[in-house]
């Protein structure tokens, strides 16, 4: 949820700020804002409703400075406009605030004691930035004021702040609770940023911050306080990320450039976790904390839940170890009832969102052990987990997770066979891992090879339609969840993965002449069931699509996948429905990338 960059010590400093903010557009893009100044008494602030382009359009040539900061928006608290959009500005015109996160007690503080001040906005972070400058005008330093405000900040608010004072133009006073913000460490010059791909042009080494700190950056300096004013050192961590490995090439988005990485991010997968001669290399202190617990809990949300789902299938048929598979944000206000020895896995595309790590922080205070698979190297939900486990599969730019869901499933299927042959279980000696992926990966490359195919489906199917319907049972009820997911969020049908036997159950009313329903049959066990239950919605007059593995396909089916282990076949069917969902989208005229009311990385609760 909103991208915040900022610089001190760069006369750059409006490209430097607008390229970051162009790489964290997928983190909010319903509005923008830069604030910077040039040392020199010229300051600029300009803002505007919609994405950085529109922003950059505004932004006059005049517009210079060396120090600056600025946000991309995903609202919260005011609708999407240029009012509400960051930079905020303190009423007396000198101080200018970025945030990311949410201000539970905002309501509060304003009442308290900002009854006589004029408001811009109906933002949240104003009230900060308002009261920031109402304990400076006691007289108090701006470092002081910061901080008093941040401690009538309340437990349940969220937040990174980027604050400039004009009266100190080349200083950014910064402070982190639960959103996630790095500072980025150059010679001569400093940057600050929710996501390092944003600086990857400025420099690869980077300083993770706590809970609870402040910090003061200035061009030559960075001073890191914890909440009690204690001065902490602390060594930058070097990203390898390659700044290009975020831009989309010759590709028109990316959730096409990355659905087409797929087969790829297999074969990376089996070269980082699989040696030549098949052993698994994963951290036997992983393995070991696994076996010695009496029941794995998958906790995540959105597409890394549905990946979860495919994770039970695995671990409990490839390793024989009971797991449960959870909703974060469920999970956090209603965990189910733990077993004696519970082990947590947290996955996690962006290893940021809010709900996660919402669970984790009480599993931590519970003492239990966990796991975080996630893509993104020292982020949050890794850094505070007892293991890590990435997914090497580049950075995944587009708001639909497809690549990361991917290499999810991938990577529990590895994790399973190395627990299974740990528990001695005869099911993982049979599973040979690296031979199915690489399968896997052969038969991802046929199908986005034929990705045509699916683009004249799709503007046959779901041309005008309001709702629509994926069904299957057994694992293929697992892929039509995620299946739906993908259709939903961005070509905005309203669309269900649904249990195909509970469709009679109810359900089946909602189904009218033309109403398109995608039937998923890759488990050998229901596939007759699967079929009888396409043929109860097709003589209601449902517009019924097939998508089966060779072995279970029929004459006529439209959709036909290779055929691989009955395990990982979510990892090939799963491909022509993002196709499905990408069409659709680019048929309507979406932006593929940038669905309405979304973010990628989902940082508030
Ligand atoms: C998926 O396409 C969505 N972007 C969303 O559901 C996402 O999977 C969810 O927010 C979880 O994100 P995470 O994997 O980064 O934790």
């Amino acid at each position: 949820m909103c991208g915040i960059v900022g610089v001190t010590g760069k006369d750059n400093a409006v490209q430097i700020l607008l390229k970051g903010l162009k790489r964290l557009e997928y983190r909010g893009y319903d509005s923008a804002g830069i604030y910077v100044n040039d040392q020199d008494g010229h300051e600029y602030l300009v803002k505007e409703k919609g994405r950085i382009a529109d922003l950059e359009a505004e932004i006059g040539s005049d517009v210079h400075g060396s120090t600056g900061i600025g946000h991309t928006r995903w609202a919260t608290h005011g609708v999407p406009s240029k009012a509400n959009a960051h930079p905020h500005v303190s009423a007396d015109g000198r101080y200018y605030l970025v945030h990311n996160g949410m201000i539970g007690n905002f309501a509060e503080l304003k009442k308290q004691y900002l009854s006589d001040v004029t408001f811009k906005s109906d933002t949240d972070t104003e009230v900060i930035v308002q009261l920031i400058a109402k304990f400076a005008q006691t007289g108090m330093a701006t470092k002081a004021a910061f901080k008093k405000v941040l401690n009538l900040i309340d437990d349940s608010s969220s937040y990174s702040f980027l604050l400039i004072d004009n009266q100190e133009p080349n200083t950014l006073y910064v402070a982190k609770n639960k959103s996630p913000l790095l500072i980025g460490v150059g010679d001569g010059f400093n940057v600050v940023c929710s996501d390092a791909l944003a600086m990857l042009d400025q420099t690869h080494d980077f300083i993770e911050l706590i809970d609870g700190e402040t910090v003061i950056v200035k061009p030559d300096s960075i001073l890191i306080e914890d909440t009690d004013g204690k001065r902490i050192e602390r060594k930058p961590f070097h990203v390898s990320t390659d700044a290009s490995a975020a831009d989309k090439g010759a590709y028109p988005y990316y959730m096409l450039k990355e659905i087409d990485e797929q087969p790829g991010v297999m074969r990376t997968l089996i070269k980082h976790y699989i040696s030549e001669d098949g052993s698994i290399k994963i951290d036997d202190n992983i393995l070991q904390s696994l076996h010695q617990s009496d029941r794995i809990y998958i906790v995540a949300a959105g597409t890394s839940y549905h990946a979860g789902l495919v994770g039970k299938e695995l671990l409990e048929k490839v390793a024989k170890i009971p797991t449960e598979v959870h909703v974060a944000s469920e999970f956090g206000y209603n965990p189910p009832l733990l077993a004696a020895k519970p082990f947590f896995i947290f996955l996690t595309q962006s290893g940021e969102t809010a709900d996660s790590r919402q669970v984790l922080a009480q599993v931590n205070e519970l003492g239990y052990q966990s796991l975080t698979i996630t893509n993104v190297e020292n982020s949050t939900l890794s850094r505070e987990a007892t293991y890590t486990l990435l997914l090497y599969a580049g950075p995944e730019i587009a708001v639909a997770s497809t690549k990361a869901y991917t290499g999810q499933i991938a990577l529990e299927a590895i994790l399973a066979k190395a627990l299974g042959e740990l528990r001695q279980v005869a099911t993982a000696a049979d599973f040979d891992v690296a031979k199915e992926l690489t399968k896997v990966a052969n038969g991802e490359q046929e199908l986005v090879d034929e990705k045509k195919d699916i683009k004249k489906i799709a503007a046959a199917l779901l041309p005008t339609t309001r709702n629509a319907f994926y069904i299957g049972r057994s694992i293929d009820y697992d892929i039509v969840q995620e299946a739906a997911l993908k259709l939903k969020e961005v070509s905005y049908i309203q669309t269900e993965g649904f249990a195909s036997g509970e469709l009679k159950h109810g359900t089946i009313s909602l189904i009218e002449k033309g109403t398109p329903v995608l039937a998923v049959i890759t488990d050998k066990h229901t596939a007759k069931h699967t079929r009888s239950n396409a043929q109860e919605v097709m003589a209601r007059g449902a517009n019924v699509v097939f998508i089966a593995s060779r072995s279970l396909a029929k004459d006529g089916d439209q959709i036909v996948l290779p055929d691989v282990h009955p395990l990982l076949t979510p990892l090939v069917a799963i491909v022509p429905c993002q196709l499905m969902a990408y069409y659709a989208s680019l048929q309507r005229g979406y932006d593929v990338d940038k669905p309405r009311n979304l973010a990628k990385s989902v940082t508030v609760e």
